[in-house]
């Protein structure tokens, strides 16, 4: 780290890292700026009088999606070991290749409002990110070995889960369900050669999905414990795990403790009322909540926040083979 600007002030210097007072750093990667393009920069900023940190995001946006033909070769890559990973992703992405606390990678997901909504009153929540922001979404799924969604998003949403946007292998499917209230048509339960998980709580009569597998679990006061459910996955060979919403689902992962990082895309509408976003047991001063390393990244007009949650995350394990 050789230096070191606030992000709305002074031109930084090529390279630099950019910190910024809420988080610890934000990593504007900078580098592929030549020369020639940084007395461009100048030149624009001075002669239309704009911030620098517009030049730096526009060019931060060309940069990211320049490198979309590159995708396939990186999800092998990033899957199959130990060489290099191609800068346009490793930042993004480079985080969930290996568990930091353990074997295991765990990333929650969620797109809300500025407003901080993942939904509106009725319950919709297509279309609140960009279009790259889902094709976000299904580049996650392509890196990880299963996605878990609450049962109130299969209701609301009837998701397929599958990669379809990007190149990438289909990861397996779960839904908590703890008390079987998903019908046998969810589309996330459909036979397409992929493993097809219903999570509920001992006790429950759940309707018998062909080919899904039930994977039955204590619950207390209606609550599954997180670190239950990851070890059940994890015995069953998922290494990588998104857990995708809702913000219920999410919660309680992370007042668990149970989640390595956390990517938030925040999209620039406000819906208003609607679905609330993440909330967890109160705290009674601001200054106790937990503050943690954030990457930030720009997703078209959506702004992705990359949460480092490992400082707090509980040893969970080994899963039983890897991917
Ligand atoms: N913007 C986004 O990124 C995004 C993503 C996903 C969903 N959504 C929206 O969010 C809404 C649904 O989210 P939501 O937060 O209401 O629901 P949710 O998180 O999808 O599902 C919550 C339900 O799942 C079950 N559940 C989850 N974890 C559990 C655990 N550890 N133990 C026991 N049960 C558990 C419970 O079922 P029971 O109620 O049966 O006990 C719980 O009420 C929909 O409107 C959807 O469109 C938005």
């Amino acid at each position: 780290m050789n230096a070191r600007r606030s992000f709305a002030g002074d031109l930084p210097l090529p390279g630099a890292f950019v910190e910024h007072r809420e988080f610890r750093i934000i990593p504007l990667e900078i580098r592929w700026i030549s020369a020639a393009e940084w007395s461009i920069v100048a030149l624009i900023v001075h002669r239309f009088r704009i911030s620098i940190s517009a030049v730096l995001l526009g060019k931060l946006r060309t940069r990211e999606f320049a490198s979309s033909d590159a995708w396939e070769s990186f999800v092998q890559r990033f899957r199959r070991g130990k060489q290099p990973l191609p800068q346009a992703w490793a930042d993004l992405f480079g985080p969930l290749r290996n568990g930091g606390v353990d074997d295991l990678v765990i990333v929650g997901q969620i797109g809300q409002s500025l407003d901080g909504r993942i939904a509106t009153a009725s319950g919709h929540s297509k279309y609140i990110n960009c279009p790259a922001g889902i094709e976000h979404l299904h580049r996650l799924r392509a890196l990880v070995d299963i996605v878990v969604i609450g049962v109130g998003t299969a209701v609301a949403d009837d998701p397929q889960l599958t990669v379809r946007q990007v190149a990438g292998p289909q990861p397996a499917r779960a839904v908590i369900d703890p008390r079987g209230r998903l019908g046998a048509n969810a589309r996330l339960f459909a036979d397409d050669g992929v493993r097809r998980l219903l999570i509920t709580a001992e006790g429950t009569r759940c309707t018998l999905h062909p080919g899904v597998e039930v994977v039955t679990l204590p619950a207390q006061d209606g609550n599954i414990a997180p670190s239950a459910i990851v070890a059940s996955l994890t015995r069953r060979g998922m290494r990588r795990v998104l857990i995708e919403g809702g913000a219920d689902t999410l919660s309680r992962f992370i007042a668990a403790r149970c989640l390595d990082r956390l990517h938030i895309t925040v999209s620039p509408v406000m819906l208003g009322a609607g679905g609330p976003g993440i909330e967890l047991p109160p705290l009674e001063r601001a200054d106790q909540a937990h503050r943690m390393p954030v990457r930030v990244h720009m997703i078209e007009d959506d702004v992705l926040f990359d949460c480092d949650l490992s400082a707090q995350r509980v040893v969970l394990g080994v899963a039983k083979k890897s991917t």
